[in-house]
């Protein structure tokens, strides 16, 4: 009989992999993910505990789901199993487990390989079953294959955990250590995606730069080994990885920017702030001139190198100089794209502990001064691909009908009128028009008398990236 597997994921892209695997773990237990909480026999709420206001939601959707369950139960069709994972678990677990008691599984991002015991557990008994462990075994060795397609566009793990214990930073004790994956699992399970239809893999990890293994052929390999040999894969037509450290940006990596041409024209690569003072109280291991001198190599590697990062604004004892080092470094790498935020207290973070703690008011006006900034930069940034065309694939159906979703290869989204049989294709787009977020364009093609669609004219990159300021 099947059951109704219903995820909702908050945060990181590996919170989207992990619920991604949790629906293959669940596969032979009969469950299949549908698009509502409602009626469904299972629940799972994927958690972030990044920043302070994502963990608060976990709380009051738990408040919502409470009511399904009990509706569920009085109509007497069975039994909602509801569950919390991921990092909120992790460093909650035993107050979700008091303040929620209706929750009936509560486990952390290291332990979903073995849900198909926490089931059997949490439908025998009443009460939750909690499970923080970070356990001997790695889960990658014991999760089971893809149970179907990943799509045009997937995602696949090489490397958790974090080492470097940024002061503000919960990843190290929610994640854990810095685990990498062997060479041989990742480039399985990426030709298995190829098979199946992926043409893009995004390479995952808290630090995926950090990732190292043992090749095949004995040797110690890097990051950007992986990356050529996941280029020599057949069918798969980019590549791409997130997120990155800057004191792990080896040069071989470098250079396979310049040299691997599926390697995506795009890197997030967080700075978090631009003074020297400040990276050093934040524990960056890096300054803000290491992170120039890192950026001017990539861009000698790969010009059209796309920009992306992250910033804190308002680290405790932050001063208005400090943060204006902020915006001139911003002013001077020119980001296409970047993610800012307030300074959030996470508990048992060595910073949560400093004396000088901010007011909202000055980290409220610092990150509005800094997402106009970087908000100007990712309009200029798109403005300047009209009237270009631009190699698009094509991996989702758009919102209105006849349209068509993809990226560009510097992570744009562009939609464009477009026919179905281009999804999963890289397809030549013009671009008519910018928005904040998006590009919009036509599609430059012809179709051939065999109905196979071919692009018209040979891509040619020519993409300049300034400061806006
Ligand atoms: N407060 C605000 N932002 C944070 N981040 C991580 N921890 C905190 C915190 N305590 C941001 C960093 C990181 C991104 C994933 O989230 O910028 O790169
Ligand atoms: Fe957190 Fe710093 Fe590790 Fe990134 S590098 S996960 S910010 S501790």
């Amino acid at each position: 009989m099947t059951k109704k597997l219903f995820i909702k994921t908050w945060g990181c892209q590996m919170n989207v992999y992990d619920s991604t695997r949790m629906v293959d773990v669940l596969a032979p237990l009969g469950y299949r993910p549908v698009d509502e909480p409602d009626g469904a026999d299972m629940v799972i709420l994927n958690t972030c505990h990044i920043r302070e206001k994502a963990a608060e939601k976990v709380f009051s959707e738990l408040g919502r789901l409470r009511q399904m369950k009990d509706r569920k139960a009085e109509a007497e069709d069975g039994r909602m199993i509801l569950a919390v994972a991921g990092c909120v678990a992790q460093a909650e677990g035993e107050e979700i487990v008091a303040r929620a008691p209706f929750v009936d599984m509560v486990f952390g991002p290291q332990t979903y390989h073995t849900l198909p015991e926490m089931v059997a557990k949490a439908s025998r008994a009443a009460g939750s079953v909690l499970n923080t462990d970070f356990p001997a075994e790695s889960k990658f060795d014991l999760l089971p294959e893809e149970s179907g397609a990943q799509g045009v566009a997937a995602f696949l793990a090489v490397q958790e955990g974090c080492d470097k214990f940024c002061t503000f930073c919960v990843v190290p004790y929610t994640r854990g250590a810095e685990f990498s994956r062997p060479a041989g699992q990742i480039l399985a399970e990426a030709k298995r995606l190829v098979a199946g239809g992926t043409r893009e893999i995004t390479l995952l990890g808290q630090n995926v730069n950090a990732w190292h293994g043992d090749g095949p052929d004995g040797a110690t390999w890097g990051l950007g080994r992986l990356i050529r040999e996941l280029a020599e894969i057949d069918g798969l037509a980019r590549i791409r990885y997130t997120t990155s450290h800057p004191r792990d940006m080896a040069d071989d990596l470098i250079r396979a920017h310049a040299e691997v041409p599926q390697l995506m024209p795009y890197l997030h690569l967080p700075v978090q702030a631009g003074s020297d003072r400040v990276l050093a109280a934040m524990n960056r291991k890096h300054s803000a001139d290491d992170y120039r001198r890192l950026v001017d190599r990539l861009r000698d590697a790969k010009p059209d190198l796309a920009m992306s990062g992250d910033f804190i604004v308002g680290f405790p004892g932050e001063t208005d100089a400090d943060f204006a080092q902020t915006l001139k470094l911003v002013t001077e790498i020119g980001y296409a794209q970047a993610y800012s935020f307030k300074y959030s207290v996470r508990p048992g973070t060595p910073a949560s502990a400093e004396g000088a703690q901010l007011p909202e008011e000055v980290k409220e006006a610092r990150l509005e001064a800094l997402r106009q900034l970087l908000d100007a930069q990712q309009v200029a940034f798109n403005h300047g691909f009209v009237g270009r065309s631009v190699p698009v694939l094509f991996d989702r159906v758009g919102r209105r009908d006849g349209q068509l979703l993809g990226r560009s290869p510097w992570m744009q989204s562009v939609h464009a009128e477009a026919d179905e049989r281009l999804l999963g294709r890289i397809v030549e787009v013009r671009v008519d028009a910018a928005r904040a977020n998006s590009l919009a364009g036509t599609v430059v093609t012809t179709e051939t008398t065999t109905g196979e669609y071919v692009t018209a004219s040979p891509f040619q990159p020519a993409v300049t990236l300034e400061a806006s300021a």
